[in-house]
């Protein structure tokens, strides 16, 4: 959907449905009023019938008399007047999107901006309205073949102006943030994609795409017998226990300066996590083709920096492999030599996404990072710890976490920082190895972070376990893009 700023009187609009926001109580916004007067104040009549009750999210669609050029009038609810909070007002973008969507409209002109919301601005006005909207437009389609999408989808939406933010403004805002967009539709798309469709090597074919449909992109894929020869280890017995070779991809934008150090980004790509020989229950086994989820964002991420020709110079990195038991697969007890020479205790093949994540982490330092951001379904434990509403963050470099949490509160995509402490590292001692791969159940999140760390010790990192937000389970099981908007906000913040 392409989202346009519209400067016209609002009773003069032809267009076949005009969105306009209604109170629960008080007086109706100015746009509204306007419209109502001219309109034998039919819609003050349908308020007072109690049709439309102005709760936030509530809808009632208006045909409007023949002969008129605004076909329909769809009024959505925004709650109390005065009191219109960030979440009433996202409820009504949802809505009327949802409200419209399956009926032969291919145009709508929307007059929620002149709705005032609680400490926010015309800025993330224009934000969620994008937003929420693409949110509810987004559909997975690629494995259906009954429910096909409806053809006339929903293509153009007209803002209608306000006084303190211009049609200028309006426009840049909804460019970029329909870039992001783009970006967390196109992870959702990987994500939602079964385990036996997207494999290592459908993923480094999704890469070598991407990079022909931006020449900005400069994409690599390195096979197992290069990742052999790099000493990559620990990333291998991974994959030794599946049919599907292993793929390390990377893709290279540069938009900034030569001199200028990258931003690298390493998300784990395991598209299906059995758990190996420490087989996982069976229960809600099929999530686990979501275990790439990280490697997804990296693919949104990256596309946003190339859709947008971002100043800046970025580095994705996705270490692509399956998990799964077999004869020749890691057991428990065995121990592995990582490419950073450290020997690794795997005490359990269910920890297996820092083991390939540690040799992505080490090639890393081949682009002499600035910064380098793992994103990874690493850990059960954080879904216990956090839920579903915020990323876990650890970091050995607070400036850095600080930055990150700044961008997810901005981005409506929030991170929670968990501690990195040294308290935490003997937990993960091994007789036999320089490391275990486990260290016992408790403070799981930390200790895996902590396991990473060992290998980041150059350079200043973070690590994003997206375990309870990546996807949601259940009746509306599916990817949720998360957190492709916090690092591009990451990355506009530093542009
Ligand atoms: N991919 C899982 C983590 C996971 C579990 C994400 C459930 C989302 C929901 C990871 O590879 C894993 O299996 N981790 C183990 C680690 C444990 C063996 C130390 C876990 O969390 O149980
Ligand atoms: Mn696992
Ligand atoms: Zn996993």
């Amino acid at each position: 959907m392409k989202f346009v700023s519209k400067k016209e009187s609002i009773t003069s609009l032809s267009t076949p449905c005009l969105v306009l926001p209604v109170f629960s109580q008080g007086k109706q916004a100015y746009l509204t009023e306007i419209f109502d007067k001219a309109n034998n104040k039919q819609i003050a009549a349908v308020l007072k019938q109690g049709d439309a009750t102005g709760k936030a999210g509530n809808t009632l669609l208006l045909q409007m008399p023949t002969g008129s050029k605004t076909k329909r009038v769809l009024l959505v609810g925004v709650g109390e007047q005065g009191k219109t909070t960030a979440d009433d007002f996202n409820k009504a973008v949802s809505a009327s999107i949802n409200a419209l969507k399956n009926l032969p409209i291919k145009a709508i002109c929307s007059a929620l901006l002149s709705v005032d919301v609680i400490a926010k601005d015309g800025e993330w006005k224009v934000h969620h309205i994008v937003l929420k909207s693409r949110e509810a437009l987004y559909q997975y389609t690629e494995t259906l073949t009954t429910s096909a999408p409806d053809a006339s989808v929903l293509e153009k939406c007209q803002l209608l102006t306000i006084s303190d933010y211009s049609a200028k403004e309006i426009e840049n805002t909804a460019a970029t943030v329909s870039s992001i967009a783009n970006g967390i539709d196109s992870t959702k798309k990987l994500a939602d994609l079964p385990g036996n469709i997207c494999t290592p090597t459908y993923l480094a074919n999704t890469a070598m795409a991407l990079g022909k449909k931006h020449r900005s992109l400069k994409v690599t894929v390195l096979d197992e017998d290069e990742m052999e020869k790099l000493g990559m280890g620990s990333l291998l017995s991974v994959s030794r226990g599946s049919r599907e070779p292993a793929k390390l991809i990377t893709m290279e934008y540069n938009g900034g300066p030569k001199s200028q150090k990258p931003i690298v980004i390493v998300g784990k790509g395991l598209t299906f996590d059995a758990g190996g020989i420490s087989i996982k229950p069976s229960s809600a086994m099929d999530e686990m083709k979501y275990d790439m989820c990280g490697g997804a964002s990296v693919f949104g991420v990256m596309q946003v920096c190339a859709e947008l020709d971002l100043p800046i110079n970025v580095v994705g990195v996705v270490p692509s492999s399956e998990n799964l038991p077999d004869g020749d697969a890691n057991k428990p007890g065995d121990i592995v030599t990582s490419m950073a020479g450290l020997t690794i205790e795997i005490l359990n093949t269910d920890a297996e996404g820092r083991l390939i994540l540690c040799d992505a982490l080490t090639y890393s330092a081949k682009f002499k990072p600035d910064v380098v951001v793992d994103i990874a379904t690493l850990t059960g434990a954080c879904v216990i710890a956090l839920g579903k509403h915020a990323t876990g963050l650890l970091s050995n470099n607070d400036e850095l976490a600080n930055e990150l949490l700044d961008a997810g509160i901005k981005a409506g995509d929030k991170a929670w920082q968990l501690p990195l402490w040294d308290e935490y590292k003997p937990q993960l001692k091994s007789n036999f190895a320089d490391l275990a791969n486990i260290g016992g159940p408790a403070g799981g999140t930390i200790t895996a972070a902590c396991f990473l760390s060992r290998f980041t010790e150059d350079y200043k990192w973070a690590h994003l376990d997206i375990a309870g937000t990546a996807w949601r389970s259940g009746a509306e099981k599916g990817a949720t893009g998360r957190p492709v908007h916090m690092l591009s906000q990451f990355i506009l913040d530093r542009c």
